[in-house]
């Protein structure tokens, strides 16, 4: 069965704007996301460009900044700092990758954790490994909110994930241990992967490679979660052979129409979550 981020994320933001729209007229302010885009990197602006439509939409004040890629790695620094200081901005983030002179980690951490809604900051990060509140990475909260959605319980399930990045792989293995999942994070160096891969009864694969996953990876009614955005052909194309691994499983996410769409509508509840805190707002 396809498990529908598409529809999903429709849902979320509608409700999002219902409650920006609440919160306009009882506080008579605008939730802002404010968006830092270094270059013209071709997928960056894709991405931004919907980042800033769907906030907009949602009733959210979205500002785009630009600079060129000639920006000096202190320069972009000041420039966080100023919107730390803006109180019209209530989630700030910078679009990465990031040029090479630039240490993306330095300007990430420069970042106010209060509007960290990236939540790729050294602090949020350190909470959410401690089980404390945080700003949750997007990617991985909205897959939570995807199976949650399905009635998809991680419990005691062996969660098994591919690909050990800072934004999906390790926040996502945490976000699914503190659901009670036994977790384990499989990798390029990981040796028979296969042999892991099949003992998942939810596999999350985020390692950037067209149709990496086969059918014999994956064991009959597995839970599939395609974090893979990989342009072929100029089409699409998920990290998992959907076409012959989707018949052996009990739910899968395609690609386009998955994890994708989450990834902007846990963004822009992040921002709510982040305007909430700044105004002291309580629900
Ligand atoms: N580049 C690719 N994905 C992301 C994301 O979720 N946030 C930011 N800031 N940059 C990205």
């Amino acid at each position: 069965m396809l498990l529908n981020g598409k529809e999903f994320s429709k849902k979320l933001k509608n409700n999002l704007k219902i409650e920006v729209e609440n919160l306009k007229k009882e506080t008579n302010q605008t939730p802002g996301l404010t968006i830092i885009l270094v270059g013209n990197n071709p997928a960056s602006e894709i991405y931004v460009r919907n980042k800033v439509k769907d906030a907009t939409n949602c009733g959210i004040n979205a500002n785009l900044i630009r600079f060129d890629e000639t920006i000096s790695e202190q320069e972009l620094i000041d420039e966080v700092i100023k919107l730390n200081n803006d109180d019209t901005c209530h989630g700030l983030i910078v679009q990465l990758p990031l040029p090479k002179h630039i240490n993306e980690q330095v300007i990430i951490d420069t970042i106010s954790p209060d509007k960290d809604v990236d939540g790729f900051g050294i602090l949020n990060k350190g909470k959410l490994f401690s089980g404390l509140e945080s700003i949750e990475s997007a990617t991985p909260k909205g897959i939570m909110k995807l199976l949650e959605e399905y009635n998809i319980d991680p419990k005691g399930k062996h969660a098994v994930i591919v690909g050990r990045s800072n934004i999906v792989g390790k926040p996502m293995a945490i976000m699914l241990l503190n659901k009670h999942a036994t977790v384990t994070i499989c990798h390029s160096r990981t040796e028979n992967l296969s042999e892991i891969t099949k003992q998942a009864d939810i596999l999350v694969v985020a390692i950037g490679k067209p149709k990496f996953i086969t059918k014999d990876m994956v064991k009959e009614g597995a839970v599939v979660i395609d974090v893979g955005t990989n342009r072929v052909d100029d089409k699409l194309v998920g990290d998992v052979d959907f076409e012959n691994v989707d018949p052996i499983t009990s739910y899968i996410t395609p690609v386009p129409g998955g994890v994708g769409p989450l990834t902007i509508a846990s963004l822009l509840e992040n921002t709510v979550i982040a305007f909430k805190n700044a105004i002291n707002f309580k629900n």
